[in-house]
Parts: structure tokens; sequence; C-alpha cells
């Protein structure tokens, strides 16, 4: 049998770095132990990914991949690739001082849909700033650390979550800032030209969904905090004013530095996350810079919830 020589590193304070392979042949073994470290951590960080090929043979040993749903999203030269970042980008200026572009408050991918998504893996081929790092929220270790009578609280609860609320004025639990506005023309620094006649997606069609606030995992069976703080609209069966102090103290604990392993990234990093488990948010970088990044995504869906439609009905 071949011997795999893939090390293992946990990263600090959660999720860990996989080295010790080469190309994009991986033996049966290898696949076994790449799956197995991805249910153990949840997020594991490859560098030196420096090829397409590479990222989709390394993105394969975790199931089949997915073509973006959203044809304008797709890659012109491979549909399994989602780009990210490159011009021309919006920025948006937070608390009257910080310009950005490319800041995204806490989620999971496609948390406003019944299924979600099973893990996303993001490869960074220019990262070209010092600036722009993605943060990862490990929710089983946040929902572990819950006192009891939290869990207790929590157990069948459930929320109502939307697409809305990533818009770029977006000031609920999920960000870390006072206030957020897009840039004026006048603002943006010299040389770098306002993005024209940008197209918003149209969200009309997609409907609020029902999830629950602790979903179990399916193959670790571990429960993990389900919230996906910028989709969240408020808690069923308590009063708005109870739902949003709820959310507000469960959204800071799950962000707390102790479960939030935060990449600073280089060119060819990749990471995998399960998106089943993790919440992430990217914090931005300078309008002067741009960054290239293209992501896959897991075609292997979950069930999570349910439209808010049947709820209404039953
Ligand atoms: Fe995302």
């Amino acid at each position: 049998m071949a011997q795999s020589t893939l090390t293992i590193t946990p990263l600090d304070p959660v999720g860990a770095q996989v080295s010790g392979f080469a190309g994009s042949d991986f033996s049966p073994e290898e696949k076994q132990a790449l799956n197995q470290a991805w249910l153990d951590y949840g997020v594991l960080l490859f560098r030196g990914i420096d090829s397409a090929e590479q990222h989709l043979a390394l993105s394969r040993c975790f199931g089949e991949l997915e073509i973006h749903p959203i044809k304008e999203l797709r890659d012109e030269d491979n549909p399994f690739f989602f780009p990210l970042g490159g011009p021309p980008m919006v920025a948006q200026v937070y608390d009257e001082q910080d310009i950005r572009v490319g800041r995204i408050p806490w989620h999971r991918d496609t948390a406003f849909r019944p299924e979600i998504c099973k893990g996303s893996m993001l490869r960074v081929l220019e990262a070209r700033t010092s600036q722009g790092e993605t943060l990862l929220g490990d929710t089983a270790a946040a929902y572990d650390a819950l006192p009891d009578e939290v869990k207790q609280r929590i157990e069948t609860l459930e929320y109502i979550a939307e697409v809305s609320h990533g818009s770029p004025d977006y000031l609920g639990p999920a960000n870390w800032w006072k206030t957020a506005r897009m840039a004026r023309d006048d603002e943006y620094p010299e040389g770098v030209e306002p993005p024209r006649d940008i197209q918003w997606p149209d969200n009309s069609g997609l409907r609020p969904v029902i999830y629950p606030a602790v979903l179990r995992h399916p193959e670790s069976g571990r429960a993990c905090l389900f919230l996906s703080p910028m989709n969240i609209r408020h808690f069923l069966g308590m009063s708005e004013q109870e739902s949003e102090e709820l959310v507000t103290y469960l959204v800071r604990h799950m962000v707390e530095p102790r479960f939030v392993y935060r990449h600073h990234w280089s060119d060819n990093d990749a990471v995998l996350w399960d998106n089943r488990r993790f919440i992430h948010a990217a914090n931005g970088y300078p309008a002067t810079e741009s960054r290239l990044a293209q992501r896959t995504t897991l075609a292997d869906k979950m069930h999570a919830g349910r439209p808010l439609e049947t709820v209404a009905a039953e």
C-alpha cells in the first residue's frame, strides 16, 4: 500500500494546515487522510497550489463539484470556478474613515436556501496585499462552550433566514462597524476608477427559510451553532426584543477570537471550509488593490431548513 506523506499541523486556534503533497494525483490513502483531517478540523489550509488543475484535483478529493447556479458568476474558461476579486470593485466607507472593497460580514454560504453547500475551497492566485484576511469561525467549538442552560434554551429553537441582509449598508449582528455606506465617486483613491453600471444580483425570487439554531453535523454528529449571522431575521416564537437580545448574545459568542482562525493570504494559498460547521467573513482591503481569487464549491448539499411558506401552512 502506498505510504501517505501528508502532514497535518493544527492551526491556531482552529483548523489545520496540510503539507507533504505534490502535483494533482492523490492516492486513495491520501484522499482518506484528507477527508479525515477535514472532518476533524473543519478548515484545511494548503499552500503552493500553483495551478487551476491542482486546485480542481484537490477539491475533488472531498466530493463532486458544482457549477454555480448563476451563469454570470461562472468563470468563462471553466464553469467549476467562481472568480472573486479583481476590478471593478465597489468601495464602502466604514465608520466614516475606513474605505475598503471586498468586506463581507459573517455568514455561511447559501444560508438562505433550504439546502446549503457542503463546503468551498478558495484559492488566492494573487494576494497583492498584506491586508484582506479571511476569518473562519468554528461553530461546533462555539456550541460546546455554551453554558448548559443556553444549550437547553436553543435546542429546539428555529429562526427565519433571508438573503437580503448582505446589502452594502449592512448594520446587522454580523458586522464589526457602526456605520457603513457606499463610497462617493470623489472618495475613491487617485488612479482608481469607480465602477459603473453595477448590476446587483436580483434576489427577489428567493423566499425566506426556516433554520434550526442547532444543527447536528451529518458526518461527525457534533452539534453546530447553526446561525448564519448575515442572514438572520429573528427567532420564531419570541418577541422582537427577546430575539434580538438572544441573536446578539449568540453571534458575539460564536465570533470570539478563541473560535476563529484568521488567514493572511499569500499567493497560491487555498483554504477549504466545512460550510455546515464553519461561518466565515472577509475584512476587505484598500480600493487601490485588486486581489485575484477563485472558488470551487462541493456539490453534495445538506438539507438544513425549509421554506417559510411551509410553516405558515402547518
Ligand atoms: Fe462566503
